[in-house]
């Protein structure tokens, strides 16, 4: 409560009141002997306990990741089973200089919510939010609250089982956690009729760096509130449930998948998709994978088969749809299909290769000659592919600065690097060779988003920059260097604000956290 307090005080007084810091050296027995105080011990394991490690991976997606954070592993993980588990864990880090890192679903891409790129310098413990993952529909109002912990698919399951007339607009991949799908936007095949699913975030719980409770938006403020919904995970707090408005969807849609070789002309659909994608009515979006010298076309429609394939044969010939590329079913169904290619709802987890990403925001197409230079970019041995992913209808008419996440009407498509390889096996190459993924990165600088050159702040990239720590606190300038390329420079500047108001101490900090405004 004190320091709800301050933080009201020092927003309503309009200075800066130096906010309480870390203790200034850790003391990892205390703080765990801290924690056993408030949190029951079977919900706390360290790296002595017998399923530690097993725990540890059991949400690591990214195959390059596993050596290293079980070599260096956290302190501790937390399960917390409520909210004052949470607030603890937040509280004895604080009061014996032990940072905490966040995780929900684990898909970090660069594996921030559960290891530290210089696990030497600074120690931290990982607050697992997988057993907090309830989902609460009310079918009536369209709107649901769902904990962190809970996975997309969890959330599509108990929205089309409550009312299969709904849907929510989320990202193609059914394990992302929805903690940091909705903390850094939120990508999909309905994000041209919906918006990004952090738009349609209507209110959260979330524990901030003090290990305050802060019951709904009002309590956050809407600075606080606005930061959370894209300007990234990690960085100003735990949000524990989010409130989210839900979408109508028809009974039937309708799904496809096409795949054009360069023989059949996949160079030139790929040009013309450029400006065609975008300009599509909103209920249709054709997303292109690009890889082995091929584009494979997905689309989905909301609606019937009939009432799309008219539509495709005359503003997309090239394609050549016909009624036999169409998949009818369900919503629910889709949201299995397109990930695993059949529509068995319920999978589990594995882990996938050593993988590297990349993202770019293209605002003006290539040429055909460009893309003729991309799909023959030299690749002897490792894997690679492009995901692009159409922007346009509602995602245009949002304002860059309605949320954190700026790419917005000046945007035709996010392009995605892909990279995978053989890492044989724990503690493998860190890097692909060849660098297909880095050298293809350099050659469309020219082509893409510039000054700065932007990217998407949930495929986390750490090539782009990470941040420095100076006099204790995360350096603004080091900070600059990645965040308005996720975010802009105006939009950086205010999650720089907001976390100055909210964590002035830098308490939640990790190699790509946002640094807090510097006074002047
Ligand atoms: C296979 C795969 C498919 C993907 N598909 C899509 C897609 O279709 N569309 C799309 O937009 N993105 C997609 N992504 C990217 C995904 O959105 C991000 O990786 C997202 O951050 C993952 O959230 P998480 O909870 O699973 O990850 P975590 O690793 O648990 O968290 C990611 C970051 O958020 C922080 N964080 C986690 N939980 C919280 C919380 N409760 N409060 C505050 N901070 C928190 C973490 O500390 C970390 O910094 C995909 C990723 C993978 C691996
Ligand atoms: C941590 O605190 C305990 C007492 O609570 C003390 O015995 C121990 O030496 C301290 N360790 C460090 C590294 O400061
Ligand atoms: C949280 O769990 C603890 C047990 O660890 C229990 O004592 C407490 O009442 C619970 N709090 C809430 C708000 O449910
Ligand atoms: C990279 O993108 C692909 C395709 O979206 C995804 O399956 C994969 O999980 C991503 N990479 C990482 C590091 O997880
Ligand atoms: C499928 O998953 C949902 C949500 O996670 C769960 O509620 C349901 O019981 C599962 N169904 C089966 C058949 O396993
Ligand atoms: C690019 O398009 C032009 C005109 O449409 C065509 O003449 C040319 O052959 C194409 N080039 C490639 C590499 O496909």
């Amino acid at each position: 409560m004190a320091s709800i307090a301050l933080v009201l005080m020092v927003c309503f007084l309009g200075f800066f009141v130096p906010a309480p810091s870390l203790a200034s050296s850790s003391n990892d027995t205390d703080f765990l002997r801290c924690i056993s105080t408030s949190v029951p011990s079977q919900l706390v394991q360290t790296p002595n306990s017998p399923s530690f490690r097993q725990l540890l991976v059991s949400s690591i997606r990214n195959a390059r990741f596993v050596a290293p954070a079980t070599a260096s592993p956290p302190l501790c993980i937390v399960t917390p089973t409520n909210a004052s588990h949470v607030q603890a864990a937040v509280r004895c880090g604080r009061r014996h200089g032990v940072r905490v890192r966040v995780r929900s679903g684990g898909h970090d891409y660069e594996g921030l919510s559960y290891r530290s790129v210089h696990p030497n310098s600074e120690a931290f413990a990982v607050i697992d939010l997988a057993k907090l993952h309830a989902v609460r529909v009310d079918p009536r109002k369209a709107t649901a609250w769902v904990d962190s912990g809970a996975s997309i698919g969890d959330l599509y399951y108990h929205v089309a089982t409550a009312d299969p007339r709904l849907g929510f607009p989320a990202g193609v991949c059914s394990t992302v956690g929805l903690g940091g799908l909705l903390s850094g936007g939120g990508m999909g095949l309905m994000m041209r009729k919906y918006g990004l699913s952090a738009d349609n975030v209507l209110d959260a719980t979330m524990v901030d760096a003090y290990g305050n409770l802060l019951a709904d938006k009002k309590a956050m403020g809407d600075d606080l509130f606005w930061a959370i919904r894209g300007g990234g995970g990690g960085n100003f707090g735990i949000v524990l449930s989010w409130k989210v408005r839900l979408v109508p969807v028809p009974p039937t849609v309708t799904f496809f998948k096409l795949a054009k070789t360069m023989d059949q002309g996949a160079v030139n659909a790929v040009t013309k998709w450029q400006t065609l994608a975008p300009a599509l009515p909103d209920d249709l979006t054709i997303r292109v994978i690009v890889e082995n010298r091929r584009a494979n076309f997905e689309a989905l429609y909301l609606g019937k088969c009939a009432a799309v394939v008219p539509t495709l044969r005359s503003r997309f010939p090239e394609l050549g749809v016909t009624h036999a590329d169409c998949k009818e079913m369900s919503w629910l169904q889709y949201t299995a299909y397109i990930y695993y290619g059949d529509s068995t709802i319920n999978r589990s987890m594995a882990l996938g290769p050593f993988i590297k990403n990349k993202s770019d925001y293209v605002q003006k197409a290539l040429t055909n000659e460009t893309w003729e230079k991309i799909f023959l970019w030299p690749k002897d041995a490792a894997s690679g592919q492009l995901v692009l992913e159409p922007h346009g209808g509602r995602m245009g008419h949002i304002a860059a600065n309605d949320t954190p996440f700026p790419h917005r009407s000046s945007v035709l498509y996010n392009i995605q690097y892909v990279e995978h390889w053989n890492g044989k096996g724990p503690g493998g190459d860190l890097t692909p060779t060849p660098n297909w993924i880095g050298s293809l990165y350099d050659f469309m600088a020219q082509f893409v988003s510039k000054n700065p050159r932007a990217a998407y702040v949930n495929y986390r990239d750490l090539d782009i920059g990470v941040n420095t720590v100076v006099g204790g606190v995360t350096s603004y300038e080091s900070g600059k260097v990645w965040g308005e390329r996720y975010f802009g420079p105006a939009n950086f500047r205010r999650l720089a604000e907001v976390k100055r108001r909210v964590d002035a101490g830098d308490y939640f900090r990790n190699e790509q956290s946002v640094p807090p405004l510097p006074l002047n």
